[in-house]
């Protein structure tokens, strides 16, 4: 048996991580992302890259960006794309961990910030060194992203500060060569001790600022993995008087990290996250199948009534091959997506022995099997009315989208079958087969 996916992205040998430089470039979607080929032998991290016309079906470009000069010696780390007048830009960080006894903390490691132009991958400019980040910062900084606000070019950076305390530093630039340091970017309270993969933009006048923070303690329903993947509302201009407010998370199932976003051709913000989390607690099965990791499905982010949304690009739908029922549910059957539409006091929801989706009028949980779980056991948040769940199944991972991406639950997941049971027979259910 196989855990390979039918329409997520993986990599095709070793290990994957974070999704970086996505873009529309030229008449096409780029998404490289992080990628240790030979992985388990070797752990350098280097990008790979798969391109399509249409979101739906991609073509496995290989290794791009190689970890291949003194600059980025121990990996080519975490970075950004920016497209403008035909040219692909981009901008990621060159680890360099020195040789000796180093906590790699506070010392031993070189965080270089590195140009290319996606014409030429070979061309590596240093831009940023440890010497231009804030003194009162460690060595972790990484996970370039800029962006364009009238004539100028900003770019954030994920730090932890000495005293551990995560944020994101922001730099200016009139040419994308130089860049100026603005300032240290903190919420008003401690929040973790490091934020990696920051991100921020607009959208219908919010502005989001997008990081990943580590240290964050779990509380009830909220932070209930390792790492937490989500955004705060920035109010006032980020790079002068700002405040940043309410963190929310993008994501309430095991397997979300690292999201990135971009915008189209259609001007639609699009994300995808890593399906993963770094340092998990729990295994990943398809390593004995010698790679390892997925993308998420692409999420277009959008305000509804003044809240954030996420959801599959509406390009999902062509995936729908067929539609069946749950009576003539084909057993073998194990990419398809099962729609439950109308306002849902309760839920049952049951899919082969080890997957158990419910609603009670307060909660919302996700519960795994030990065997089908590997280790994941239980994953819950409040939802306060319950008017629509569409759940898509890849496989080896299910992302489940309530009222319409309110809330997400992404989670990987190895069952031998996904057949649905749904005890509430008043219930409007659609399966479709992929
Ligand atoms: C997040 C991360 C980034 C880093 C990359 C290395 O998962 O730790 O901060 O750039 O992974 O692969």
């Amino acid at each position: 048996m196989s855990y390979r996916m039918q329409y997520h992205l993986m990599s095709d040998k070793g290990w994957l991580n974070d999704p970086n430089g996505l873009c529309y470039y030229q008449g096409k979607y780029y998404v490289y992302f992080q990628y240790a080929p030979n992985y388990p032998h070797d752990n350098l991290k280097k990008w790979g890259c798969y391109t399509s016309n249409d979101l739906i079906n991609w073509t496995f470009e290989g290794m791009k960006l190689d970890a291949d000069c003194g600059l980025d010696k121990s990996g080519a780390y975490s970075g950004c794309a920016f497209v403008e007048d035909e040219q692909m830009h981009i901008f990621y960080t060159g680890n360099v961990k020195l040789d000796g006894n180093y906590d790699y903390i506070n010392e031993g490691r070189i965080a270089n910030t590195i140009y290319i132009n996606a014409n030429d991958y070979k061309n590596k400019q240093l831009l940023l060194s440890n010497k231009d980040y804030p003194s009162d910062c460690t060595c972790h900084v990484r996970d370039p992203k800029v962006w364009k606000k009238q004539d100028t070019y900003f770019m954030i950076l994920g730090a932890r500060k000495q005293n551990n305390q995560g944020c994101v530093l922001l730099y200016q630039s009139d040419d994308l060569y130089r860049w100026r340091y603005v300032q240290t970017i903190v919420s008003k309270e401690k929040f973790g001790y490091m934020w990696e993969c920051p991100d921020y933009f607009t959208i219908n006048n919010k502005q989001l600022l997008s990081c990943c923070p580590q240290g964050v303690n779990a509380c009830y329903d909220k932070y209930q993995n390792i790492y937490q993947a989500g955004y705060f509302l920035v109010e006032g201009e980020i790079s002068s008087n700002y405040q940043l407010v309410s963190f929310n998370e993008w994501d309430y199932g095991f397997d979300f990290y690292a999201p990135q976003s971009f915008v189209d051709n259609k001007g639609r913000r699009i994300m995808f996250g890593w399906a993963g989390l770094p340092d998990a607690p729990y295994d990943y099965l398809e390593q004995d199948e010698g790679w390892i990791h997925a993308l998420s499905l692409p999420r277009e982010v959008k305000v509804i009534n003044d809240k954030i949304y996420t959801y599959p690009v509406e390009e999902i739908k062509q995936l729908r091959k067929k539609e069946v029922d749950v009576n003539t549910f084909d057993l073998n059957c194990k990419a398809y997506e099962l729609q439950v539409d109308s306002n849902i006091k309760q839920m049952h929801l049951k899919l082969g022995k080890g997957i158990n989706i419910s609603y009670d009028g307060d909660y919302f949980k996700l519960k795994f099997n030990e065997e089908v779980g590997a280790k994941r056991d239980v994953r819950y948040l409040k939802v306060k009315e319950l008017s629509k769940v569409n759940l898509f199944i890849d496989n080896s991972i299910i992302e489940i989208y309530i009222n319409d991406g309110e809330y997400v639950m992404t989670s990987r997941c190895y069952s031998e079958t996904y057949e649905p049971y749904i005890t509430e027979e008043h219930l409007e259910v659609r399966i479709w087969e992929f």
